[in-house]
Order: C-alpha cells, then sequence, then structure tokens
C-alpha cells in the first residue's frame, strides 16, 4: 500500500474532540506524508484576539479583528524534537498555548469569521498544492479539498469525547473540570455546525468513523485499511 501510494489528500473531518489530529498525524507518519492540523491555525488566531483584546466577554469584535488580519502571520514549522509541524503565531511557538482551554472556549467565534476563513483556506489551499497531505478540520472535505481521494468523518459520543479531552489536559497539568470541557465540546460543535460559513457537514461520498468504542490502535487500523483500498 504505502510505497506504491501516489500522492493524494486525505481530508479528515469531524466533531471535536474525536481524536482526528492524533489518527491525521500516524497516517501521515506511516504514508510519509505532511499532517496538517488546521484546526491549530484557527486556534491560532483566536490566540492573537485574546491577547490583543479582540475578545471581550466572549464577543469577537469583528471590526477590530479585521484590521489586525494583515498583522496575524500563522505557519507551521518543523518542530526537530519530535519531528511535529508545531503551529508558530507570528515569530512564536503556540503549539501548547493554543490547546488550553480558554482558547477552546473562544475558537468557534473566531473561525465563523469569512474573513478569517478565507485566509487560512488560502494558506491551506497552498499547503495542499503537491498533494501528499492529510489535512484534518471542520471543512476540508467539503469546501478546502472537495476533490480530496479519501474523505474521513471522524465523530463519538459526546461524553466520550469530553472525558479524552479531559484526561488530555489534566495530564498535561491544566486544572479543568469534566463539566466545563463536557460544556464545552457540546457548544462547540453546536457553534461549528449551524455557522454560516462552511458549517461542520459530512460530505457525501466521506465515510463515517465513529470511535465511541475504539482505541487509538483500532482508529488507525481501519484508517489503514481504507488507504489500502486507494
Ligand atoms: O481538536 P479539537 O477537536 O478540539 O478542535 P480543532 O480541530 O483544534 O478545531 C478547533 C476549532 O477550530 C473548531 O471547533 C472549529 O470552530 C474551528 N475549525 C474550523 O472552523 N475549521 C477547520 N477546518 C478546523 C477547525
Amino acid at each position: 500500500m504505502a510505497a506504491n501510494l501516489p500522492n493524494i489528500i486525505i481530508a479528515i473531518d469531524g466533531h471535536s474532540s474525536c481524536g482526528k489530529s492524533t489518527v491525521a498525524r500516524e497516517i501521515a507518519r506511516r504514508l510519509n506524508y505532511i499532517f496538517i492540523d488546521s484546526g491549530a491555525m484557527y486556534r491560532a488566531v483566536t490566540l492573537y484576539c485574546l491577547r490583543n483584546a479582540i475578545i471581550f466577554n466572549g464577543i469577537v469584535d469583528k471590526q477590530k479583528l479585521l484590521t489586525h488580519l494583515d498583522a496575524i502571520k500563522v505557519y507551521f514549522q518543523l518542530n526537530p524534537q519530535n519531528q511535529h509541524n508545531d503551529i508558530w503565531l507570528n515569530g512564536e511557538n503556540v503549539e501548547d498555548e493554543i490547546r488550553l482551554l480558554e482558547v477552546s472556549q473562544h475558537v468557534s467565534p473566531v473561525a465563523a469569521v469569512a474573513e478569517v476563513r478565507h485566509l487560512l483556506v488560502s494558506l491551506q489551499h497552498e499547503m495542499g498544492l503537491a498533494k501528499g497531505i492529510v489535512m484534518d478540520g471542520r471543512d476540508i472535505g467539503t469546501v478546502v479539498f472537495p476533490n480530496a481521494e479519501l474523505k474521513i468523518f471522524m465523530t463519538a459520543r459526546a461524553d466520550i469525547r469530553a472525558q479524552r479531552r479531559y484526561d488530555e489536559l489534566t495530564a498535561k497539568g491544566e486544572k479543568v473540570s469534566y463539566e466545563e470541557i463536557m460544556a464545552n465540546v457540546i457548544e462547540r460543535d453546536r457553534y461549528d455546525e449551524t455557522r454560516e460559513q462552511s458549517p461542520l457537514r459530512k460530505a457525501p461520498d466521506a465515510v463515517v468513523l465513529d470511535t465511541s468504542f475504539m482505541n487509538r490502535e483500532e482508529q488507525l487500523e481501519w484508517v489503514l485499511n481504507l488507504v489500502s483500498k486507494i
């Protein structure tokens, strides 16, 4: 499979915290592809907004955001320590900071701003020019790469997703409660699915993967099996 696989685009979309990035990263590693976490790009813009008082009391000041858009430089750079493509914001590696719950709690309204999406989608198109990528997000199979050769739509039960994200954040030492994570998972799904711009939808030709009762190894096997059929 992997040895003869032509360079294709693999699009993985789905609900929050269902394991998309973990599977996507591992698939990319096995295929010698580039993994692109598009959610990290939206999170980096959100971090910029939080730091520059563009979000106040949970409300995004859209006019202010638009005046700052040219100053927001978001890009990936290889981290030689772990070979991950880390996300950078204006010269700073923000890979860890963008995962904080505070960023998760503000990202959806920022990602709903059309101009933010235009900016990030054009960067994502550039990254996909040579193909050989696995990109995960919300609109990859529907809007960013509607011609992707393989599309997967991942989901899982909300309580299971919340538990996984809770375990992940507490393992990193973040003080969070299961209840606030659960509320964020539900609210982000609702916001992402009902926004006007590129709402989260399963592409008609995407294959659904429900990871509720699958461990990481089983999820990986499932996707590799699909890839082997291309
Ligand atoms: O990893 P997790 O499921 O928590 O989310 P993420 O992939 O890091 O994405 C964070 C947020 O960015 C999502 O809740 C969406 O609001 C937004 N996003 C988007 O609008 N479009 C994408 N292609 C990727 C993320």
